[in-house]
């Protein structure tokens, strides 16, 4: 049989390189995308059995030049992880339509356009699709009208897909990451975000990035193959929980 392959974007560090790491392990190719060449040709090179491709997933035109590379590079696909994304937190009010598009185009647009290229391949292998939402999708939350709207867009896409796609057998599903320390996080967490993440997490720490990518990876098997148009949050019980009572913790105990 040939070896699975899946696509993961995002896949020069953090969640999407995890994602990559864990797919090998389970015997899949990878083909990785990012729009960071240096760091995406860092990261492939200490890796076996990866095709890395650079490209920008919101610019339709690399989007269609990377799905002509990965199908030269590989005679099938059988998963798609649509996990590139940027962070920008700030104000309502100090965020102008460049900011806002910024977020857009690689949280939204690209998730649309990488899909679009790839389910062709998808239809093939009758595929899975796992989109990265946030839990800013889910619940909202002050300094995050781009990245929160963006995320909870993905979340209603994932359902679109899944809606349409499972007549050719294509499953589409979401995860929704709680705070993970990578690069992204450093950028926006403030010292004070970090310690109400805390207090209103039940188990009480940032997730990892093995963590998510274990959830992804699960997603996209087929122990998952009766499960299509689903959010699962991987973020240590956040989303099940009201606001955090930090004052009511010791009580617990
Ligand atoms: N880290 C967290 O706390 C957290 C929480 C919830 C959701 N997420 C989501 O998980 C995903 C991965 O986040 P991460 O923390 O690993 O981020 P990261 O910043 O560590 O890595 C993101 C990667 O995506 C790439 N990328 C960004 N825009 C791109 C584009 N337009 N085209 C191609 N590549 C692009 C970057 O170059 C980088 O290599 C994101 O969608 C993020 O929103 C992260």
């Amino acid at each position: 049989m040939t070896r699975k392959v899946a696509v993961v974007t995002g896949a020069a560090r953090g969640i999407g390189l995890a994602t990559t790491k864990l797919f090998l392990a389970d015997g899949y190719a990878v083909a990785m995308i990012d729009r960071d060449a240096d760091a995406l040709h860092d990261a492939a090179g200490q890796l076996q059995d990866v095709h890395p491709v650079v490209c920008d997933v919101s610019h339709p035109d690399q989007v269609d030049a990377m799905a002509a590379e990965v199908a030269g590079a590989f005679d099938r696909v059988d998963a798609l992880v649509n996990n590139a994304g940027v962070a920008d937190f700030g104000p309502i009010q100090e965020h102008d339509f460049t900011r806002w598009r910024r977020v857009m185009e690689t949280n939204l647009d690209g998730v649309f356009l990488m899909s679009q290229a790839l389910v062709p391949h998808l239809r093939e292998t009758r595929g899975a699709i796992v989109n990265i939402a946030s839990i800013s999708g889910l619940r909202a939350s002050t300094l995050r009208v781009a990245y929160g709207t963006s995320k909870a867009a993905v979340i209603h896409l994932t359902k679109q897909q899944a809606a349409e796609l499972g007549e050719w057998g294509i499953r589409a599903n979401c995860v929704a990451p709680g705070p993970v320390d990578t690069k992204l996080a450093l950028a926006v967490h403030s010292p004070e975000i970090r310690a109400a993440y805390h207090d209103a997490i039940p188990l009480n720490r940032y997730g990892s990035e093995q963590e998510i990518a274990e959830v992804i990876v699960f997603l996209c098997s087929g122990r998952a193959s009766y499960v299509t148009g689903q959010t699962v949050a991987s973020d240590g019980g956040f989303g099940s929980t009201g606001i955090g009572l930090p004052a009511l913790r010791g009580q617990t105990a």
